[in-house]
């Protein structure tokens, strides 16, 4: 009898997924997320942090060891260490995690506010970081060491979805993208590339960090190789995006911090 009966209701759920009472099942509609763009919401990513203005979201972050978070200067401008916070552990930007208060705010002495030269800033926590599966650092690419052209790349972070909307995403997204190489995206952005600073993202355009993804890690084969920095817009076709050379400023990232 209870086979019966569970055969009569698998052969309904069968039948059910072609035909409904109106006729064929509508594909169910793809929900465009807001995100990172043409990413997808990501399960916890345990170096990721939110820096928080007021509490704010206003930029990413990553943990570095027990004391320290690196993000970009740019995103440090005009912060206090009241005024930021840093939050951890969560997917969603407007609950969960645990929020540390900053005691150190460390500015690269040479950051170019109009070149995004330098684009680099370090957080020191009040308190170190509560390490468990949720939150924990992510080692550091090695100075002078550049990843291959081509390799694929993971960013993240809460920011927008589009060029021209503000509108953040709550849920935290990421996308792999390909390392472009220097001199090509030099030649793609107009010699504006240093060589503090590293490119990712398809030059078919569609996949890129946007605004309040900035000081969000870019990670090559488990080494934190970029942060978030600038870009001609977001996701456009032969426009990379523009991130912070982390192997370039390993050394005076250590005489800061001594990770
Ligand atoms: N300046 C932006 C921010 O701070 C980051 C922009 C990154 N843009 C890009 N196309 N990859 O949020």
């Amino acid at each position: 009898m209870l086979r019966t009966v569970v055969a009569v209701l698998i052969l309904a759920a069968v039948a059910d997924r072609g035909h409904s009472a109106d006729g064929p099942v509508k594909p169910i509609p793809e929900v465009v997320p807001e995100r990172i763009i043409g990413g997808s919401t990501s399960n916890i990513i345990p170096y990721q942090l939110s820096l928080r203005s007021y509490n704010t979201h206003t930029c990413g972050a990553v943990i570095i060891s027990a004391y320290w978070a690196v993000t970009s200067a740019h995103c440090t401008a005009g912060g206090t260490i009241s005024s930021l916070t840093l939050l951890a552990g969560t997917t969603n930007r407007l609950s969960g995690g645990a929020l540390y208060r900053i005691s150190r705010i460390v500015n690269h002495p040479l950051f170019d506010q109009r070149t995004h030269n330098n684009d680099i800033a370090l957080l020191k926590v009040s308190v170190p970081f509560n390490f468990n599966d949720l939150v924990h650092p992510i080692p550091l690419a090695y100075s002078g060491q550049t990843p291959t052209t081509g390799s694929a790349a993971m960013v993240s972070g809460w920011g927008s979805f589009s060029t021209n909307s503000p509108a953040l995403s709550t849920y935290l997204q990421s996308v792999v993208i390909p390392v472009i190489d220097n001199s090509t995206c030099n030649k793609l952005l107009n010699g504006r590339i240093t060589a503090n600073m590293l490119c990712a993202g398809p030059l078919t355009g569609g996949k890129d960090a946007c605004a309040g993804d900035g000081g969000g890690p870019l990670v090559v084969n488990g080494f934190l190789h970029g942060i978030v920095s600038w870009g001609v817009g977001c996701a456009q076709r032969n426009s990379p995006g523009v991130y912070t050379n982390v192997s370039a400023l390993r050394l005076w990232i250590a005489s800061v911090t001594g990770v």
